[in-house]
C-alpha cells in the first residue's frame, strides 16, 4: 500500500515539474515576448491540470508553482519589513545646468571623469524584492524608506516577477525597482470604476500604489501590474557596474527597462534625454525623467549617500506636461462652506497618461484674473503630474462675440443671493438652510476627524435632511426613538445603532467640535490650536478678533472668519442646542518644545503612506505645527496626491514645496522630541 503511493507521488511529482515547466515557458511567451505559441484554450487545459493535481496532493505545491500567481487568501493587514540599506529617493535635476553641476561634484570628489548609465525613471512605486536560493521569498513597499508593507502576495501575482530566477547566485539576494502600470490598463480600471461609483485613479502611479495595498491578492491580479527592476542590493563577485547589474537582472528573468543608454559624456547623456523625452508619448506607460547613475559600483560607494538620496545617481526630470484644449462650459458649484467654486469643462484632452475632462479655477476672482471665458483654447498643466490646472489662455484664438465670464449672482443650489466679504477672496452662499451646506455640514459633523458619527454618511445625510427636517448637528441630538425606523433604507436596527452613534460622539472634546463646526478655513489643525488655547467653547466666544488672531499659527484673515462665524445667530443657535444635548465643548493644552519647533506644515492631498491626521501627529511630535492653510508664514507645503488649491497659492507665495517622499524622509531624519 505505502509503497504503491510513493510510487504515484513520484510520478505525480514529474509530472507536476513538467506541466510548470511547460506553462512557464507559455507565460513567458504571452506575457513577456507578446508571442504565444499555444492557443488560450491549450493553455487553459494544462492550467487547469495543474490546478486539480495540485489540489488532489496540496503537499506538493510549490511556492514557485504557477499556480500561486492567482493570489491566495485575503490578508487581515501587512507585516512590517526593514530596509537596510534604507530605500532613498533621488535628488531632482531639471535642466542640462543642473545635471552639469552634478556632474562637477562627481568629478571633484572622484579626482576623475566617469561614465554614466541613463535609464527612463518609470513613475510607477518603488518595490523591494528578496530571493534565497533563487526563490521569490519576500517583496516589500518602500513605506518611510526605512521600513515598509510585507506586500509579497500581491507581487507574486504579476507575471514580471520571477518566482524563480535562471542561474541566480546561491543564498540571500535583494533586488529593487518598481510596479508600474499601463495607460490602457488604468483607463480600462477607471472605466469599470466609475461604472461601479467608485472615485477614480487621477494617474498610473496612484493606481500601482492603490493596487499593491490592497488586502485581497486575487484583486490585485485582476489589475495587471508591470515591474522593472534596476537595482542590485547584495554584493555579486563579477558586477561591477550598472551596466551588468541590468544585463544580470534580465539574465535573471527580471524585466529591465529597455530605455537605457550607456552615455560616456554629458553631449550623449543630453542627446540620449532628447530621444527619450521625444518617444516618451508613445510608450505605453509614464516615465517623469532619466535617471542618471554613475556606472562604476566602486565609484557610487565612494561617492555614498545623503539621509535622503545617493550621490552617484540623479532625476533628471522632463518638463511638466502640457496639452491645449478648448473650455466647453464654466461651472459653478457651491460647496460645504457656502463658497462658490469655478470649474472649466474642457474639451478632454490627453495629458501625462489621463484623459482631463475639467480643471479647477479655484475661485470667482481667478476667473477674472485670467480672463477666461466659454470658447477659450487655454493650455492646462499638471502640477507634479498631479491635478490640471489652467496655465494660460490663449487670447489670440479666443471666437469673436465672447464676453468676460460672469459669476452667478444666486447661489446654484438655493437660490439665495450671493455675498462677497470685504477682505475675503471668493463669492458665498450665506443660507444657513442651503440643502448642499447642511448636507456638507451633517457630513462633515459625523465625519472620522470630527465627531466620528459611524453610519451618518452623505445618504443619511440628505435623508435627514429631507424626511425629518434635520438643519443642522445639534438636531441630531434631539432624534427620538422611532422617528426614523419607518424610512426607506432604514429598520429599527440601523436607527437604533445611529442614535448609539449619535449620543456616543457627545465625548470627542473641543477640538473636533470645531473641527466639525465648518468654520470657514478651519480645519482640524486650527480647531486644536484654538481648542487649546481657549480650552472652552464659551471663552471663544467671547473673544474679540485681536485675540484670536495673536494667537501663533493663526493669521488675520482665519481670525476674521473664526469671529465672525461665532457672531451668527444660527451659529448661536447651535452651540446651544448642542451644550443642551451635553456634547462636551472643553479641552486640554498641550504642546511640545522639538526639532521642529518654529515650523509650520502645510499638507494638501493624501499621503501615500500615512493618514493625514498621523501626519499632523508626527509634526507635533517633533514640535512643528501643522496647519490647514497656505501663508507666508508657513514653512513648507507637503504635497500628496490629488492636491488641492493649496499648491497653486505655495508656488504663488514661494513656499518651499516638498512632496510625500521628501516629508517622509525628513521624518525619518528627525526623531520626535522625547
Ligand atoms: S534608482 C537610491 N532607477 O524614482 C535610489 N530609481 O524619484 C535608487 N525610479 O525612489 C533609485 N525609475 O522609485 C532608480 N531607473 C530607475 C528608476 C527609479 C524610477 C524611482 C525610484 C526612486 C524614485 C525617485
Amino acid at each position: 500500500m505505502g509503497s504503491e503511493r510513493k510510487v504515484d507521488i513520484e510520478k505525480v511529482k514529474e509530472e507536476l515539474e513538467k506541466l510548470r515547466e511547460e506553462i512557464r515557458k507559455h507565460d513567458y511567451l504571452y506575457y513577456v515576448k507578446g508571442e504565444p505559441i499555444i492557443s488560450d484554450y491549450e493553455y487553459d487545459q494544462l492550467y487547469r491540470r495543474l490546478l486539480e493535481l495540485e489540489k488532489q496532493y496540496p503537499e506538493l505545491v510549490t511556492p514557485d508553482s504557477p499556480s500561486q500567481r492567482v493570489g491566495g487568501a485575503p490578508l487581515e493587514g501587512f507585516e512590517t519589513v526593514p530596509h537596510n540599506p534604507p530605500m532613498l529617493s533621488l535628488d531632482n535635476a531639471y535642466d542640462e545646468e543642473e545635471v552639469k553641476a552634478w556632474e562637477t561634484r562627481i568629478r571633484k570628489a572622484l579626482g576623475r571623469k566617469v561614465e554614466f548609465m541613463a535609464e527612463a525613471k518609470i513613475d510607477g512605486v518603488a518595490i523591494s524584492l528578496e530571493y534565497e536560493d533563487g526563490l521569490f521569498v519576500r517583496g516589500s513597499t518602500r513605506g518611510d524608506g526605512y521600513t515598509g508593507d510585507d506586500i509579497t502576495a500581491n507581487l507574486k501575482t504579476i507575471r514580471d516577477i520571477p518566482l524563480r530566477l535562471n542561474n541566480a547566485p546561491r543564498g540571500h539576494l535583494e533586488v529593487r525597482g518598481e510596479v508600474y502600470m499601463t495607460r490602457e490598463d488604468l483607463s480600462r480600471l477607471n472605466k469599470k470604476r466609475e461604472a461601479e461609483g467608485q472615485p477614480l485613479f487621477a494617474n498610473p502611479r496612484n493606481a500601482a500604489a492603490g493596487t499593491l495595498k490592497l488586502l485581497d491578492p486575487k484583486e490585485v491580479a485582476k489589475r495587471h501590474l508591470h515591474a522593472w527592476l534596476y537595482y542590485i542590493i547584495t554584493k555579486i563577485p563579477g558586477i561591477d557596474t550598472q551596466e551588468k547589474a541590468l544585463e544580470a537582472l534580465e539574465k535573471w528573468g527580471f524585466q529591465v527597462n529597455p530605455q537605457r543608454r550607456l552615455c560616456r559624456n554629458l553631449d550623449e547623456l543630453f542627446k540620449f534625454y532628447r530621444e527619450v523625452e521625444a518617444s516618451r508619448e508613445n510608450l505605453p506607460y509614464n516615465i517623469d525623467g532619466l535617471v542618471v547613475k554613475v556606472n562604476d559600483l566602486k565609484a557610487q560607494e565612494i561617492l555614498g549617500a545623503t539621509a535622503k538620496a545617493p550621490r552617484w545617481a540623479i532625476a533628471f526630470k522632463f518638463k511638466a506636461e502640457q496639452a491645449t484644449t478648448v473650455v466647453e462650459s464654466l461651472e459653478w458649484s457651491v460647496g460645504r462652506a457656502g463658497s462658490i467654486t469655478p470649474v472649466a469643462n474642457l474639451r478632454p484632452v490627453l495629458l501625462a497618461g489621463t484623459t482631463v475632462k475639467r480643471a479647477g479655477l479655484f475661485n470667482p476672482e481667478r476667473v477674472a484674473e485670467l480672463d477666461v471665458r466659454e470658447g477659450d483654447t487655454v493650455i492646462v498643466e499638471k502640477a507634479g503630474d498631479i491635478i490640471p490646472y489652467i496655465r494660460e489662455v490663449n487670447y489670440a484664438l479666443r471666437p469673436p462675440g465672447t464676453k468676460p465670464a460672469k459669476p452667478p449672482t444666486k447661489c446654484p443650489a438655493c437660490g439665495s443671493p450671493l455675498v462677497k466679504e470685504e477682505g475675503i477672496v471668493g463669492l458665498f452662499c450665506r443660507n444657513w438652510e442651503c440643502p448642499v451646506q447642511v448636507r456638507g455640514r451633517l457630513e462633515l459633523w459625523a465625519s472620522r476627524g470630527a465627531m466620528d458619527i459611524e453610519g451618518l454618511g452623505e445618504k443619511v445625510a440628505a435623508v435627514l435632511y429631507r424626511e425629518i427636517g434635520v438643519r443642522d448637528p445639534g438636531d441630531l441630538y434631539f432624534l427620538k426613538p422611532g422617528c426614523l425606523a419607518h424610512l426607506r433604507g432604514f429598520g429599527e436596527l440601523s436607527e437604533s445603532n445611529l442614535l448609539k452613534a449619535i449620543e456616543k460622539s457627545k465625548d470627542r472634546g473641543l477640538s473636533r467640535v470645531l473641527y466639525g463646526l465648518g468654520i470657514p478655513n478651519v480645519g482640524s489643525e486650527t480647531a486644536a490650536l484654538l481648542a487649546s488655547h481657549f480650552g472652552s467653547i464659551d471663552k471663544l466666544m467671547a473673544a474679540s478678533k485681536d485675540e484670536i488672531d495673536e494667537i501663533p499659527g493663526i493669521g488675520e484673515k482665519v481670525a476674521h472668519e473664526v469671529y465672525n462665524f461665532f457672531r451668527r445667530k444660527e451659529v448661536k443657535n447651535l452651540i446651544a442646542k448642542l451644550k443642551k444635548a451635553g456634547v462636551k465643548m472643553e479641552e486640554v493644552a498641550r504642546e511640545v518644545v522639538g526639532p521642529w519647533t518654529g515650523l509650520t506644515f502645510v499638507i494638501t492631498g493624501t499621503l501615500p503612506s500615512m493618514s493625514r491626521e498621523e501626519a499632523h501627529e508626527a509634526i507635533r511630535a517633533r514640535g512643528g505645527k501643522p496647519m490647514d492653510s497656505v501663508s507666508s508664514k508657513t514653512s513648507y507645503l507637503v504635497v500628496g496626491e490629488n492636491p488641492g488649491s493649496k499648491l497653486a497659492k505655495a508656488e504663488k507665495l514661494g513656499i518651499k514645496i516638498i512632496t510625500a517622499a521628501q516629508f517622509e524622509a525628513m521624518l525619518a531624519e528627525t526623531p520626535p522630541a522625547k
